[in-house]
């Protein structure tokens, strides 16, 4: 083996998870009952996944946010049927960033994340190994993977959407962080990094602070901002990641402070942070934190119109289902494109946000209908929610080849066929 490059070794796995103490859902994970491990990786550095799949049906292994060739990538063409193995090998060739990694096969992608098959993907590089952040994985760096999950009359999560579950995402009753339900997270005083996935299958999510207290996002979805960004209300939909940083030195030995959902009414505790005694050894808020070339739109050489539309249980991009036989756009590679993406208004209360997700690239968004985006959304973006209406243009060049797809990333909608296929050459 060459001992340069990285190996991990992923076996889809099930498992069993107690969420209600003493009733066991029959759960999936890698390497364990549910989730998976921190793939942890460098810039430049080469890499080979050995996946394995143990489940009694076929799944795949895509890397959401890497930037490789399509044969990598690990969406539906790459299926792994029971008892087999892939294992993609490639070069990492992008900045710092918190990427996730999850199944993908065809009509099983809501299904199989729902049951557990997602994990964390880190990615490190000269410039985040200076920057003054916290970085100690599990002391002043934790990962922070939030999912809602319905339980039966029996306590236990089955997979079991209705029909509404298909037109509006599923919504569960009960949210996990990690996979436990409310559970608190002892940290040092001084500044912590959370790093933020929502990892539901259909729910967008706003986090506060229980005390209302700012805190700074760092990072989106494929790396360091330019600048920290203040807030005190983080929205997230399904497959963004934010990396935050939360300052806890003002407070005393033992005061907690709740990380809130505050999207619907009834605000939910996620969980809880208690301080110690512990010190975290970063206590300023960084002022820069990395350089991103932005894109200049008058270099596109082309713009793609995509129109995304939910009219019942019919969930259509460019009024197409999914078809894996199709190819529904061609790119050359290295071009730069823009990509429209317009969430058209349906029904009476004009619809619903879909999370627009593209693989193989991270992008940079242009406008949200014509105007500049909030500060948070200036970086490296692979999910963008559009709102009912709503036009966003994003631009990116394509420099991997190969078949990619572009969907919502509500996973019920996505298996219901809202999702199309680009493929650069
Ligand atoms: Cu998170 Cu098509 O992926
Ligand atoms: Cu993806
Ligand atoms: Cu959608």
């Amino acid at each position: 083996p060459d001992p340069n490059q990285a190996e991990f070794h992923l076996t889809a796995q099930k498992g069993k998870l107690e969420i209600l103490d003493g009733v066991e859902s029959h759960t999936l994970g890698y390497n364990g009952n549910y989730l998976g491990p921190v793939l942890r990786v460098r810039e430049g550095e080469k890499v080979k996944v050995k996946m394995k799949n143990d489940l009694d049906e076929a799944t795949t292994l895509h890397l959401h946010g890497l930037r490789v060739d399509g044969e990598m990538d690990g969406g539906p063409h790459s299926g792994i049927k029971p008892g087999e193995r892939w294992e993609p090998e490639f070069t990492i060739n992008q900045p710092a960033a918190t990427l996730w990694y999850h199944p993908h096969m065809m009509e099983k992608t809501a299904k199989q994340v729902y049951e557990g098959l997602a994990g964390l993907i880190y990615i490190e590089d000269e410039n985040s190994d200076q920057l003054a952040i916290p970085k100690e994985y599990g002391v002043n760096d934790f990962p922070i993977i939030i999912q809602d999950r319905q339980l039966d009359a029996s306590g236990s999560m089955e997979y079991d959407p209705g029909m509404n579950d298909v037109m509006m995402g599923l919504y569960g009753d009960t949210y996990l962080v990690n996979g436990a339900i409310k559970p608190y997270l002892e940290v040092p005083k001084g500044i912590v990094r959370l790093r933020l996935l929502n990892g539901s299958n259909g729910r967008t999510y706003h986090f506060e602070l229980s005390n209302r207290s700012e805190f700074y996002q760092i990072a989106s979805d494929g790396g360091l901002l330019e600048e920290p960004v203040e807030m005190t209300t983080l929205r997230q939909s399904p497959a963004e990641r934010a990396e935050v940083l939360v300052d806890f030195s003002k407070f005393k030995t033992g005061d907690t402070v709740s990380l809130v959902d505050v999207s619907t009414d009834a605000k939910i505790e996620l969980m809880e942070f208690v301080v110690t005694n512990k010190e975290s050894g970063v206590n300023e808020i960084p002022t820069q934190l990395a350089k991103i070339s932005h894109y200049d739109p008058n270099n596109a050489v082309k713009t793609r119109q995509f129109v995304m539309s939910g009219v019942g249980a019919t969930l259509t991009i460019n009024d197409k289902t999914m078809d894996m036989t199709r190819i529904d756009e061609e790119v050359k590679w290295n071009d730069t494109e823009i990509w429209e993406v317009t969430n058209q208004r349906t029904g009476i209360k004009g619809g619903m946000a879909h999370p627009f997700h593209l693989h193989g690239v991270q992008f940079q968004v242009i406008d949200r209908d014509g105007e500049k985006p909030p500060e948070n959304e200036t970086g490296w973006k692979d999910t963008i929610l559009i709102q009912p209406g709503e036009t966003v243009r994003i631009i990116t060049s394509f420099k991997n080849k190969g078949i990619f797809m572009y969907h919502c990333h509500i996973l019920e909608h996505e298996d219901a066929g809202m999702m199309g296929q680009y493929e650069v050459k």
